[in-house]
């Protein structure tokens, strides 16, 4: 069966809502490296070379590792074909700044496998076995159109794992003495929260444009959702599942989305 298409016809509903240039995001990006860089030398060297966390902390975060590094891995392959086939320039303007936000992310997170003395060839493994996010990656890197990849990756996943999870996630690091982890992860947030809003405005128009696309919208979440759900199953990551649930049906409901039935 083929996808399903949506086209925003109008396309002067959709703006950037960062309202970014290229002279823009470099002066931007340029003041979180500094950022990042000033909480990064306030970690340790033990803590930073993962000596003060428990082999059993590590062995158990390998997975969590894997599902960092990997979606991160993911988006620089997924966003760059939803940038190669922008239907429109500003659309393809936003999707080439997360592009370079996607690699700087994914370089965090080889640091940490790096760092943690995981060997390389462990990393796929694990993010392969039952329980991680590699289902709906894996289905998001097999799309073509950009505005399906685009409201399932950024509307969708981002704004599920935005602000709310990724607290979690470094609370839980923080507190098991991983710090470097929970540097990145406060890190991100602020980059995925403006690739979750242009996600917004990327759906908002949508909706506006035609508000028969909710439903084709509305089945792109229930399949994206479901994807996910089985990170959840046994009931490891409840907190992190329910932040993931509560973060996205925030920005969902209010556009007429329903929650999903799993
Ligand atoms: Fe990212
Ligand atoms: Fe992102």
């Amino acid at each position: 069966m083929a996808r399903k298409r949506l086209v925003l016809k109008n396309t002067a509903l959709f703006s950037d809502p960062a309202n970014l240039s290229w002279e823009r995001y470099v002066v931007m990006q340029a003041r979180e490296r500094e950022r990042y860089l000033a909480e990064r030398a306030t970690i340790p060297d033990d803590a930073l070379n993962y000596k003060t966390v428990s082999p059993r902390y590590l062995h158990q975060a390998v997975d969590q590792f894997a599902n960092n590094y990997y979606s991160e891995l993911s988006a620089t392959h997924y966003v760059a074909t939803a940038a190669a086939n922008a239907p429109f320039d500003e659309l393809k303007k936003s999707a080439l700044f997360q592009l370079a936000d996607e690699q700087r992310h994914l370089e965090m997170d080889r640091e940490v496998f790096e760092r943690a003395g995981i060997p390389e060839r462990d990393w796929l493994a694990a993010w392969e076995s039952p329980g991680t996010t590699c289902r709906f990656f894996r289905h998001l890197l097999e799309l073509e159109d950009s505005i399906e990849i685009l409201v399932k990756g950024n509307f969708v996943a981002e704004g599920a794992a935005g602000p709310g999870t990724f607290t979690v996630l470094a609370d839980g690091a923080e507190a098991r003495g991983d710090v470097l982890s929970a540097v990145n992860h406060r890190a991100r947030i602020r980059d995925e929260t403006r690739h979750i809003s242009y996600g917004r405005a990327l759906v908002k128009a949508l909706i506006e444009d035609d508000p028969a696309n909710l439903d084709t919208i509305q089945a792109w979440q229930d399949e994206s959702l479901r994807l996910f759900a089985e990170v959840a199953r046994g009931g490891e990551r409840q907190a992190w599942w329910e932040g993931f649930l509560a973060s996205y049906y925030k920005i969902a409901v209010p556009m007429g989305l329903r929650p999903t039935v799993f």
